[in-house]
């Protein structure tokens, strides 16, 4: 579990904080999709999840966040990140090799793996992320795309208890973007690791997580079920989140109606939604 105890962070030389008391508990096995408009704070609360703030990165840290119990400030960022994994946003600081196979490798390797492990963990992250015919190729020449998906295979070969990512489709199409959401919800499924995903691509998102906390002006101002965070599109709006279609109609039917309508969170429950009034 994830405990967030009014957590305040101020870059060094910043005049503003850029996260203002956040306090929030991410529960073992949980899915967590964090949206908000660009500059509302997503990266830092994600680093401050991994540990990275304050560790790494020089600023005013207030407030705690405990991971399975340890202070992130108190512990070194090593032993945080055995249990907390992240892909950053920008994934080319990320990696540190110059071959696919050596950069999942490093990872292994660093983390004291058995030897007799190493083999098996690095073919199921290659094949399960869908690169296993890149991995003797150099970084270089990957793709964005491709390169982001070696960030998450390293990810998923260390098996750590808690997943972070930072925007990790970013460079992907719409199919990849798909396969690496697929992915997740099957660490999350079968092996209940807790899944943290900062996503702009929110008809995605509301797809395959369970919650959704909305980030605006250093704040988490909207923290609950896909279903319920959705249902307040007016609020959405306001805090200049792009609302899914779906929600949006649902929402525009039930005023055009004054029916009961439930808020639709894809395009097969607007679709169920319009036929039940017609029919
Ligand atoms: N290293 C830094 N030093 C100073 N200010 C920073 C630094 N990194 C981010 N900021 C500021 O903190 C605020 C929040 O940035 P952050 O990157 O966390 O937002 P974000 O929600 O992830 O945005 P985006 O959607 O663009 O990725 C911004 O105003 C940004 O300028
Ligand atoms: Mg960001």
């Amino acid at each position: 579990m994830i405990s967030v105890r009014s957590l305040s962070f101020k870059y060094a030389g910043a005049s503003e904080p850029t996260l203002r008391d956040i306090s929030a508990e991410i529960p073992d096995g949980e899915f967590l999709g964090i949206i908000g408009p660009a500059g509302a704070g997503k990266t830092t609360f994600a680093s401050c999840l991994s540990g990275i703030i304050p560790h790494a990165v020089r600023g005013d840290f207030y407030g705690a966040v405990l991971v399975e119990g340890l202070d992130t400030a108190d512990n070194r960022l090593t032993d945080i990140s055995r249990l907390v994994g992240t892909v950053f946003q920008d994934v080319e600081s990320q990696i540190v090799s110059s071959v696919v196979e050596d950069e999942l490798l490093f990872g292994l390797e660093n983390f004291g793996i058995p030897r007799d492990e190493i083999e098996e963990r690095l073919t199921f992250a290659l094949e399960r992320v869908g690169i296993a015919a890149l991995r003797h190729r150099t970084i270089a020449s990957l793709s964005g795309g491709q390169r982001q998906k070696v960030a998450i295979a390293s990810l998923v070969a260390l098996r750590p208890k808690i997943l972070i990512l930072d925007e990790p489709t970013g460079e992907l199409d719409p199919g990849s973007s798909r396969q690496v959401f697929s992915l997740l919800r099957d660490l999350n499924r079968d092996y209940g690791m807790t899944v943290v995903v900062v996503e702009q691509k929110i008809m995605l998102l509301c797809e395959f997580a369970r919650r959704l906390a909305v980030m605006s002006e250093g704040r988490i101002v909207r923290d609950g079920t896909v279903r319920e965070v959705l249902g307040d599109v007016g609020a959405l709006e306001e805090i200049g989140v792009n609302c899914p279609r779906s929600a949006l109609f649902s929402s525009l039917l039930a005023e055009k109606t004054g029916e009961d309508i439930p808020v639709c969170i894809n395009a097969d429950e607007a679709e169920d939604a319009a036929r039940r009034l017609i029919g």
